[in-house]
């Protein structure tokens, strides 16, 4: 009989990364599906992000996930990156193919799933308003152009990162974008199918925080999304839902991100409502 006491590694490479809850649903789906397979947080400075991806591929990791700060930097020390985190100019997941590394960015894909398969909404042809043109705005903006959404407003603060990413979706994909800056209370355009938050306010232990919305301007037709995962109910989404529109909270998305890396990982199909189940109860 042969013995085998190595475990396969992953991880997510961040600073700060003490309080990233993703290690509770990779190490729950490890478990479910009987792997002997192992997550990590290690903390990872901004400097020493090169030796950490050295060490990744010295000690032979199956891959890892790249969180704050490490999402853009990240991309230095790849041999290859898909076409979609190309276009986000960011990546959260490396995996390691032989002595290959490969990057890719499943938060736009956790996204649409979490549309699909939570919301039953298929976005060809919508249009939509992101509020935010930061990390995550980015992967969920170009993940939507990619899937056929009509038209895309990106409503952002700082109008320098808006008007770049209404730009590289005008330049990048057939779907037309324009930037809207952010100023006061938006208000939201009457045709408007799909609304997300892709910003941080609102993420705890800011939770009375609420995006600049006209509340007025929500209608039963709409949904709204947040990116927030905890709270998964935002009180944006809590203020929508008095308004009668549906709702899609940031809990989906980040199983969803989490389950297509176990999937890029392992090979195998996530086991998505084991993962679900051990993120809730993180953030209840
Ligand atoms: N559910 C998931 O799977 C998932 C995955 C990834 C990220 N997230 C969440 O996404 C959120 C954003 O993360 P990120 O990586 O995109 O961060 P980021 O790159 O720092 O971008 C933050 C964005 O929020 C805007 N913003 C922040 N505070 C604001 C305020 N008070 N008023 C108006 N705009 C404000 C910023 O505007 P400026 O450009 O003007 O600064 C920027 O557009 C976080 O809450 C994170 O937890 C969720």
């Amino acid at each position: 009989m042969t013995t085998n006491y190595r475990h396969e590694i992953v991880g997510v490479f961040g600073d700060p990364v003490d309080e990233n809850p993703t290690i509770l649903m990779f190490e729950a789906a490890f478990k479910a599906k009987g792997l002997r397979w192992r997550y990590q947080n290690f903390h990872v400075r901004a400097e020493d992000l090169g030796a950490a991806m050295a060490g990744l591929r010295a000690m032979r990791f199956r891959g890892i996930n790249l969180t704050i700060p490490h999402k853009i930097e990240g991309l230095r020390y790849l041999d290859r990156i898909t076409p979609e985190a190309a276009l986000i100019g960011a990546v959260n997941t490396v995996v390691r193919d032989g002595d290959a590394l490969i990057g890719t960015n499943t938060d736009g894909k956790g996204f649409l799933m979490a549309l699909k398969l939570n919301a039953n909404l298929d976005p060809a042809g919508k249009r939509v308003v992101v509020l935010g043109a930061g990390g995550a705005a980015r992967a969920i903006a170009v993940e939507l152009a990619l899937a056929g959404a009509r038209h895309i407003t990106i409503v952002n603060r700082t109008t320098q990162r808006g008007e770049a990413l209404a730009q590289l979706i005008n330049d990048k994909t057939p779907t037309r974008a324009e930037f809207a800056w952010w100023l006061g209370d938006y208000t939201l355009p009457e045709d408007a199918d799909i609304i997300v938050n892709a910003t941080n306010i609102g993420l705890y232990p800011h939770m009375n925080d609420k995006p600049g919305v006209n509340m007025d301007s929500i209608k039963p037709g709409m949904l709204v999304c947040d990116v927030v995962p905890n709270p998964p109910r935002t009180r944006f989404l809590i203020e929508a839902t008095a308004k009668g529109a549906k709702t899609l909270d940031g809990l989906g998305m980040l199983v969803y991100q989490g389950a297509i890396a176990f999937t890029i990982w392992t090979g195998q199909d996530a086991p998505v409502e084991v993962m679900r189940q051990a993120l809730s109860e993180s953030v209840a």
